[in-house]
């Protein structure tokens, strides 16, 4: 439970709210996957944290991030023609070049339009693309924080694929579902029934019961492991790498090998959020049409896995004729369509004071506590966990599942893989 205070300071981010100014200065923020971004293309929007942007790929493959306004009179460049590279306003037609200089003013004549001009600059932001996704640094120091070391970049990227859709409630929420392994065996359980016969291996261990959490504090984050006990003194280990602020890392699937589960979420504004789903592997390439998102009749939209059938009023878009038939939820187009909804119907900003925890909602309670001290940390000019975080960094996060024994210590046992 949360007082209202500190619920309004870690889940809001627009305007002035100190989460939003520590997202904007200290952390690469995913906004499109890199197939969204195409030469000759509509510019593409994208509002984050509140304020909008555009973004622009170049014939040359170079990427240009912009606020959304003509520094003339403020029309939207999301209107703007696309001429080779450059944008040029339809308003009064200023056009400019990928790196945001404006190139031509015609409305700007006589012998110091070309002075002018050259004054012009839209105000951009660096990108860096990795990983299947565009990154954008939206702080105002002269530097921005290294890239992470993140394990879904770089060797791995041929064999991993990423899909986003938009999450109609605030960005903690989707976060949280993260650390909550204890809705998988309900929330998902009819999903889990069908892949537990289709692909065995560990995943059938998560309908045995919520699990017992332990969390331990990481450089970037933390390190959340659901304990779910078996037969014989065992325990069912499974962990999620949370790095702060907003990318979390799952198990997949009964692997001890660089490989895992792809969850960011991205802020919009308030009370909406990207929510970037994806699987990497270091053993075989993932199919994206094999994977959750895979609606039981036709094709996943990759760029919107997971649309929200209705609003409240329509009970979200139930269908209690297949809860009738046995699915437990009545949301069947797939496995993330139950989590947005069930997100989703919490509000737009769940009112974090009047919940009722129990004991599965350890690793959120810790991953609150870590984010306000990361706050406090922020407004004492100190850096934030994960925002100095680059090709220094002794271990990657390692999201696993396994089977350790009765004197087995977990953290052990899911060993971290030296970088
Ligand atoms: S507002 Fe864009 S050129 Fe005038
Ligand atoms: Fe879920």
């Amino acid at each position: 439970m949360l007082s209202k205070e500190q619920n309004d300071l870690l889940t809001r981010v627009e305007g002035d709210a100190p989460m939003g100014r520590m997202m904007r200065e200290n952390y690469w923020v995913p906004f499109a996957l890199s197939s969204q971004l195409v030469p000759g293309e509509a510019p593409h929007m994208a509002t984050l944290l509140g304020r909008h942007y555009v973004a622009l790929r170049a014939p040359d493959g170079r990427i240009g991030f912009f606020d959304e306004g003509c520094p003339h009179r403020g029309a939207s460049l999301a209107l703007a023609r696309v001429e080779e590279g450059h944008l040029r306003c339809i308003f009064h037609a200023w056009k400019f070049d990928i790196t945001g200089q404006a190139v031509e003013c015609p409305t700007e004549t006589g012998a110091r339009a070309a002075a002018f001009c050259s004054r012009v600059k839209l105000t951009s932001y660096p990108v860096h693309e990795a990983g299947g996704l565009v990154w954008v640094w939206l702080g105002s120091a002269v530097e921005a924080p290294p890239f992470p070391d993140l394990p879904f970049v770089g060797e791995l990227e041929a064999n991993s694929f990423l899909t986003v859709s938009l999450g109609q409630c605030n960005w903690l929420q989707g976060v949280e579902a993260t650390l909550d392994s204890a809705h998988v065996g309900t929330l998902h359980t009819t999903w889990i029934s069908g892949i537990k016969t289709q692909r065995g291996g560990n995943i059938g261990l998560s309908l045995d019961g919520p699990p017992r959490y332990e969390a331990e504090v990481t450089d970037y984050g933390l390190r959340a492991a659901a304990l779910r006990p078996l037969a014989g003194g065992r325990t069912y280990v499974r962990i999620t790498e949370y790095l702060t602020p907003f990318i979390s890392l799952a198990a997949s699937n009964g692997t001890k090998t660089r490989e895992g589960v792809i969850f960011i979420t991205t802020p919009v504004d308030d009370e909406r959020h990207l929510m970037f789903f994806g699987l990497y592997s270091d053993r075989e390439k993932q199919d994206p049409v094999a994977a959750a998102i895979q609606p039981p009749d036709g094709k996943p939209d990759l760029y919107n896995y997971a649309p929200l059938p209705g609003g409240r009023e329509a009970r979200w878009g139930q269908d209690r004729a297949l809860m009738a038939a046995g699915h437990f939820t009545g949301f069947g187009n797939n496995v993330l369509e139950e989590d947005m909804v069930v997100q989703a119907s919490m509000g737009p900003i769940v009112d974090r004071s009047r919940e009722m925890l129990s004991m599965s909602d350890v690793a959120i309670v810790k991953a609150r506590r870590m984010m306000l001290a990361a706050l406090a940390d922020y407004e004492a000019g100190k850096l934030p966990p994960g925002s100095a975080l680059g090709k220094g960094q002794v271990v990657l996060p390692n999201p696993i599942d396994t089977v350790i024994e009765p004197d087995q210590n977990w953290n052990e046992a899911a060993a971290l893989i030296p970088a």
